[in-house]
This record gives structure tokens, sequence and C-alpha cells, in this order.
């Protein structure tokens, strides 16, 4: 069911707060902003609002802090405030807290077309969702009363709200879940990114369009298998790459060297194998290498054989990427998950290259999600040659999973 957006709602002359994602990687030393995507993903949101004649009070979230105000420092959201001036070309005004003295007296002087960026929303203890006693089974009552206050004390800066945070929408924080439920349904809307990044979930999992090949990379079958156990009946290929080849490799009995793998997860590897039968698609060959000396080179193992001791498994070889490359080029739908191999060391990053340029050259709808994926993709520059490069990282991956989240449910459906 799609959701109410923005179009559905009237915004005239509101203040409109926003949850966007601002969780964007900085540079360690520097601060400066390496990689600024998910703000000019809200743009044309933001824009939107504001052509409305409303204002924006926006709220985001930068990492993970620790609730220590020194070490959590490089969490201030200065340098993103400027980031989005710059884009938006407005004054942004930074205010240093969320529901304090400077917040309140910023948003109560908004007017039409003002934008005021609250500091980090996880500077606030009652943004952390309450954990559940485990003795009495319900949610800790002092946290619990926290979230509430704080999810009042946000809503009473304004007068609608508006999720545009995807990456975040797997979360049930008070800014996602809480804090929407103080507002009545008219006033409750999703943005265009959300919109968008909804829309293609929903074309990959309700109706895709055959054949739909699923990419599957990463180093773990473990942090995979309700994504595969998902995409399985839905998919006519799942290809897999990455270190969890290797276990899957070890469940066809072969032995991997010096490879990751997880020996727990044999059995479910084998099983899966058993079910699916034809449907997942196993490296014909990969391209071994020693970790800690470079200068011993590397070798292409074929996937019937053994990888020798002490050699270890970085990257599909040349007759898997021809493979792959065939199938995603024939595709009508292709999702991508997880690079194919060791990507950020050379020569590792060639199979995770060539199934980018793969994807280049399909006709058909692709999208690609998961922080490493789509930095991948990023950094080779195919981004713009792909249907849709997702904004979310666990977000993409757990709606891929099929999981519902909390933070759309209390967004009333159009
Ligand atoms: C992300 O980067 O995946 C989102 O911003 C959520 O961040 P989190 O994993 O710290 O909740």
């Amino acid at each position: 069911m799609a959701k109410q957006t923005i179009r559905d709602i009237d915004l005239k002359g509101k203040k409109v707060l926003v949850r966007v994602d601002f969780n964007v990687p900085q540079d360690k030393k520097t601060g400066a902003i390496s990689d600024d995507r998910r703000i000019r993903a809200a743009l044309p949101t933001l824009q939107y609002i504001l052509d409305q004649g409303a204002s924006l009070i926006l709220i985001t979230h930068l990492g993970r802090p620790t609730g220590d105000p020194v070490a959590d420092q490089p969490y201030r959201l200065d340098e993103v405030g400027r980031r989005l001036a710059e884009l938006i070309g407005r004054p942004v005004v930074k205010v240093n807290d969320t529901v304090g003295p400077e917040a309140r007296n910023a948003a109560s002087q908004l007017k039409p077309g003002g934008i005021v960026l609250l500091e980090n929303v996880r500077f606030n203890k009652g943004e952390k969702v309450p954990k559940i006693d485990p003795k009495t089974g319900k949610p800790d009552e002092q946290a619990l009363a926290l979230h509430r206050e704080f999810a009042a004390a946000l809503a009473a800066l304004g007068e609608a709200y508006v999720n545009d945070a995807f990456g975040t929408c797997h979360r049930d924080e008070a800014s996602m879940v809480a804090l929407p439920e103080q507002f009545p349904p008219d006033c409750r809307a999703i943005g265009f990114l959300v919109e968008k990044e909804l829309q293609i979930l929903n074309d990959l999992l309700a109706a895709p369009k055959h054949p739909f090949v699923a990419l599957m990379g990463g180093a773990k079958v473990s942090t995979k298998l309700g994504l595969i156990q998902n995409l399985l009946p839905r998919v006519d290929h799942l290809l897999i790459g990455g270190a969890m080849t290797y276990t899957f490799m070890l469940a066809q009995g072969r032995k991997t060297g010096a490879s990751l793998v997880e020996p727990e997860l044999v059995e479910t590897a084998k099983s899966l194998l058993e079910t699916a039968g034809a449907k997942i698609v196993l490296p014909k060959d990969v391209v071994v290498g020693k970790a800690d000396d470079p200068s011993a080179g590397t070798q292409v193992i074929e996937f019937g054989q053994d990888i020798p001791d002490g050699w270890e498994g970085f990257d599909i070889g040349p007759a898997t990427r021809e493979h792959y490359a065939a199938i995603v080029r024939s595709a009508a739908t292709v999702v991508w998950n997880g690079p194919m191999g060791r990507f950020e060391v050379k020569p590792f990053d060639e199979g995770t290259l060539a199934i980018a340029h793969a994807l280049t050259e399909c006709p058909g709808i692709t999208a690609v999600g998961g922080g490493e994926t789509a930095e991948a993709v990023e950094k080779l520059g195919a981004a713009d040659k792909v249907s849709h490069v997702s904004t979310g990282g666990g977000a993409f991956l757990e709606a891929l999973e099929g999981k519902q989240f909390n933070s759309l449910r209390v967004i009333p459906d159009r």
C-alpha cells in the first residue's frame, strides 16, 4: 500500500519537521564530508516543502555518539549544515541543541523559506529505543518516559512531520516512530526519497520483471541468510560472490585454505544448495592470494579444486566474471548487494569492477544497495548508469529481507 506523501498533505505556511538521514561519511582527521550523496538525495523533498511556503526543521543523527561530550565532538552537525547550505543555496541555521532553548528559539523565529538544522538527535538519551527489562518483559519505565518526553518536545517545535530518512527507516528511535505519532494522520507523510526507495523495493519484491537476478556478495552467509531466503522464491538466478563463496565451497567438500569461512553454516549452505537447485549459481573459479605477502602474487583456482594451504580466496575468477556478466546483461531486473571480492585492494577489485560494468550494460531495472556495494559502484563511476543506488545500508537489506518498518507503519496509507 502506498504511503501518504508530501504531495498529499497541506504544508502551506507550516513549520515542518523533516527527519532526514544525513549520516554521511567524514574524513577522520579533517572532518570533511567525503560523500554527500545522502544530503543531495533529500534536496528534492526539502525544496518542495519550501516551495509550499513552509519552513524546515531538520532532524538527523550522525554516527553513533557515546554520550561523552569530548569524544562526541566529531558527531556535531556543523559541517553537515554548511554543506547543506551550499547545496540548497539558502542559509541554514544550525543550532547546538535539539529541544533546548536555542532550538526552541530558532524554531519560534522561523519564517516561510527558513531552515533550522537541529544538533545530532542521538546526543539526546530520549532518542534511544527503551531497553526491555528482562524481568518484566516490558520497556524500562524511566527510559520510556524519557523517550516519550523527547518525542513530545521535538513535536512542539513544528506543525507537521515528514520522514525522508530512508537509511534510518529500520530503526525505532524517537525521531522515527514516537515523534510522528504525536501528529494527526493528515500531518504525517513520507518525502520523495523514501517514496522512491519504496517504489524500487516494490519493483524488486512485489512485481519483478523476469529474468530477475540477485547478486549476493559480502563476507558472511550468516548475515545474508534472511535475504537469500526472501529472494530465492522470487528470483531466477542468485549469483554468489564475495567471501561467503568459501563457505559454499566448504559445503561442496573442497578445502578452502586460509579463506574466511563459517564452518557452522556449512549444513545451511548444503541445504540451500539442495532446495534451490540451479537457482543458486556458484563461481566457476576464484582468485586467491596471500594476505600478508602481496609479493607472493595470485593464483586462479577452479571451484571444483582445493585452495592450497596458506592461500586465501579474495575475488571471483575470470571465468566467473564472464559468466556472471552475461547473466546480468540479459536480465530484466537485477539487485546487487555485497562486493564480489576484496574490492578495496587491487587486483581483487576486478570481479566487482566487471560486475559493475555489466550492470551498466543491462537494459533492465538495476538496483544496488548496502553500504559497501553502493560505495563500490560510486567509486567505479557507475552510479549514474544504474537505475537506483539505495541510500540505505541496513534499511535496504532489511527491507529486502521482507521486514516491515514501524517508522513507515505510523505514516498513513494514501
Ligand atoms: C545507516 O548509515 O545505515 C543509517 O544512517 C543508520 O545508522 P545506524 O546503523 O547507526 O543506526
